[in-house]
């Protein structure tokens, strides 16, 4: 199928590394220009060189997803030098370790739970419709997760909190921009193989597969592809949509 990205410029944020990096080598391969954004340098300059390497068209920008001013000047300096943004994945995240029951979280901890997933997708996305709109093309990816669409466990409230803030500003932010061209889907994966899951222990991993319908742990690869797939001329059709990607497991529950 041809999904008719050649040339798209794709900024991606937390791109380098996990879930952003393997759709960053996706859409690379379907001839995409890939644009990572990351506070940390020297995995995005790493993600870069491998990117690279595999001819992919790869640029990074060490930024704080949720500073407001570097998003602007960020935003300018994509506009100045590549005159487009055709693709934005709202990507970037924390773990929920420490996790705290409610009663116990510090406002700090709930403030940058919040900041990191949801201000993040503001701010980008605000800074972005308007490169959308003058193509009158746009596709926005936000990531939620299984810990919203299947309740949250104890102890996260303020990352299932912020994942279900991420859905709402997909279903609003969809009716607000449609008739521009502009689709905004989000992705709620269940666990996925990443850096932000290895701080189970394996005798968690264990039980995370096991009560799994599909027995393990999804691929980044597999995220990878459904967010290729939302940005395709293809997926024009697809608006305000909260895809679960978990193996069907969503409402099963092994504890903290
Ligand atoms: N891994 C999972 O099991 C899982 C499940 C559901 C949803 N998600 C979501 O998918 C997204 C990616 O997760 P992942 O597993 O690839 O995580 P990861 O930890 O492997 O990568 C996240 C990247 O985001 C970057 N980042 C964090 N805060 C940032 C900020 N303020 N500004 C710029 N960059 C920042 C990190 O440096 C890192 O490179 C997150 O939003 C996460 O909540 C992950």
């Amino acid at each position: 199928m041809n999904f008719d990205l050649r040339n798209k410029v794709c900024v991606i944020t937390g791109g380098a590394r996990g879930i952003g990096l393997a759709d960053a080598f996706t859409l690379g391969a379907e001839g995409c220009k890939v644009i990572l954004i990351d506070i940390d340098d020297t995995a995005g300059q790493a993600a870069i060189q491998q990117l690279k390497a595999a001819d992919i068209p790869a640029f990074f920008y060490l930024a704080d997803a949720t500073n407001e001013n570097q998003v602007i000047s960020i935003v300018k300096e994509i506009e100045n030098s590549f005159h487009r943004c055709d693709v934005l994945v709202n990507n970037a995240g924390i773990g929920v370790k420490p996790a705290y029951l409610l009663r116990d979280m510090p406002l700090s901890a709930w403030d940058q739970m919040i900041n990191a997933h949801l201000r993040s997708a503001f701010l980008w996305s605000r800074g972005m419709i308007p490169l959308m709109e003058k193509n009158h093309f746009g596709r926005i990816i936000n990531m939620s997760s299984m810990n919203f669409t299947g309740g949250g466990r104890a102890g996260v409230s303020h990352y299932s909190s912020a994942k279900a803030a991420v859905a709402g500003l997909t279903k609003t932010l969809a009716k607000e921009v449609g008739g521009l061209g502009i689709t905004v889907n989000a992705i709620a994966p269940g666990y996925v193989e990443t850096e932000l899951i290895a701080q189970f222990t394996p005798e968690m991993r264990e039980v995370l597969q096991k009560q799994n319908p599909v027995g393990r742990t999804c691929l980044p690869e597999e995220v990878a592809a459904l967010v290729t797939f939302l940005c395709s001329k293809q997926a024009a059709f697809i608006n305000g949509e909260l895809i679960c990607m978990d193996g069907g497991r969503r409402d099963f529950y092994w504890g903290n």
